[in-house]
């Protein structure tokens, strides 16, 4: 390993620069007017596999985005790790909150990143974490110390749901056999307390319109009369939990596998500050469910949450209307073993039961997902462990995120295969916000890791 150690230290400053380029072109998914963008990046993730060594590249099409696969087969009869990744980003919006634009990246430092931060959308989620697996096979390609087989994965479509991603893993069940899937698009605690992520939350997401008179109203003459259906969906929304911040959909925690008193005081051993907590995101105090802790909160309880509101008249000045229409973009966040189909559909029964009279709702589901959890005795986790402590000089801490990831849950289905989530970024990176960053220091920690991870597994499973 010190050749690839020495070649990762030489070879830094290329590195870097190379991320940056890849940062420059704005790929999101989510707007069409950047299709040519989204698909130039395809092209450049090939072509930097192309120069790491990687074989096979293909520039896979789908109905949507391209997959971007390569792989470097060295014998057969040797362990197959996938690699999976995106490298489509999120829009930048709000642009004008960016201190400095969102696609010329650029290094700064702060309290957390001393060593410096890459500030760009996506540097962290997820083309950084994504680009330190291709950095990482080659420098253990280039210096011959491949132990095993590696396939890459990368799609274009994950932040909008991955439909064409389970496509492509259908058709292609041979070209993806494998032992197992390695991630990186998550998380850690902090620089000096690494972690390894243990589930992800899967994701129910609707679209909400509430519909009173059949146009605008002057708010004099019609005002108290009839269903407002702003004032409506307000009621509706805020009726979803009670004083204890349960949510009250009928049913929605039927399924919702609740852990072990044991399970929790394990949870509860991650270092923890309220006071820190608070004062990153300058709130005087922390909100949620009743019963359970922040860090409890955010990975093993389901949520609720309305993402955007609109309706009536927003411009300057004042206007006396009565809307016609009021709509909401409503996420629930679900945990094993919460179906994200069940729980739309007990969304819609309760939200139509709710409308107040006058008024007519109605309720667009979007792409779900499925929770996952990962085992932490897999031969996965422990070379990841090892990994970790061999880089961190610590052994690292299994976390459940709050975060999602569909195609978790899809893979095992499909494939049969555990993924395990070696994230690098940090909560405070900022991903889907203005400003997002990725530490410098990560993303070489990453690189520097990711190869011990290939050496433990492989020689795992050969003992
Ligand atoms: N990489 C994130 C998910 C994530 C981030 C998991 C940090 C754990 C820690 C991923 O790109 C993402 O943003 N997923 C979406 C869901 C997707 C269906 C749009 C999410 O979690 O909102
Ligand atoms: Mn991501
Ligand atoms: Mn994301």
């Amino acid at each position: 390993m010190e050749a690839v150690n020495d070649y990762i230290s030489q070879n830094k400053e290329r590195f870097l620069n190379e991320l940056m380029e890849l940062l420059k072109v704005p790929s999101v998914s989510a707007d069409p007017k950047f299709a040519a963008d989204v698909n130039k990046t395809a092209e450049l993730v090939a072509d930097n596999l192309r120069k790491a060594g990687a074989e096979n590249i293909e520039i896979c099409k789908t109905a949507g985005y391209p997959i971007v696969y390569g792989d470097k087969i060295i014998d057969n009869s040797l362990p197959t790790i996938l690699v999976y990744g995106h490298y489509d980003v999120q829009p930048a919006d709000p642009i004008e909150l960016w201190t400095n634009p969102a696609f010329e990246p650029i290094i700064k430092k702060t309290e957390i990143h001393p060593e410096g931060a890459i500030f760009a959308r996506g540097a962290c989620d997820d083309k950084g974490q994504m680009f330190m697996h291709v950095k990482a096979f080659e420098a253990m390609n280039k210096n011959n110390s491949l132990p095993c087989n590696v396939k890459f994965m990368i799609e274009g479509e994950e932040e909008v749901g991955s439909e064409n991603l389970g496509v492509f893993v259908k058709n292609n069940h041979e070209r993806l056999k494998a032992d197992v899937i390695l991630v990186s698009d998550t998380g850690m605690l902090a620089n000096d307390v690494p972690s390894i992520t243990t589930g992800l939350r899967g994701l129910s997401y609707v679209e909400v319109e509430v519909t009173g008179p059949n146009r605008d109203l002057h708010s004099g003459l019609y005002g108290g009369c009839v269903a407002n259906p702003i004032n409506s969906l307000a009621k509706m929304i805020a009726s979803l939990h009670d004083a204890n911040n349960h949510i009250t959909i009928p049913g929605f925690y039927d399924k919702v596998i609740d852990l072990t008193d044991e399970e929790r005081a394990e949870m509860a051993k991650a270092p923890f500050s309220k006071e820190a907590y608070c004062k990153a995101l300058n709130i005087n105090d922390v909100l949620g469910e009743e019963g359970y802790s922040t860090m409890e909160r955010g990975s093993i309880r389901p949520t609720l949450d309305v993402n955007g509101i609109w309706g009536g008249y927003t411009g300057d000045g004042a206007k006396t209307v009565i809307a016609s229409k009021a709509y909401a973009k409503i996420s629930m966040r679900l945990v094993p073993d919460q179906d994200p189909a069940e729980i739309t559909k007990l969304f819609v029964d309760h939200f139509e039961s709710i409308a107040p009279a006058g008024t007519t709702v109605k309720v667009t589901p979007h792409h779900g997902g499925e929770p996952a959890v990962t085992p932490i005795d897999s031969i996965g986790y422990q070379a990841a462990s090892l990994a970790y402590e061999k880089t961190f000089n610590k052994k690292p801490i299994p976390v459940r995120s709050g975060g999602s990831i569909p195609i978790v849950a899809m893979f095992e289905k499909e494939l049969g295969l555990k993924t395990v989530l070696m994230g690098f970024g940090l909560d405070s990176d900022a991903i889907h916000s203005p400003n997002e960053h990725y530490g410098v220091f990560n993303y070489f920690k990453g690189i520097e890791t990711i190869p011990y991870f290939y050496k433990f597994y492989t020689e795992l499973s050969q003992s």
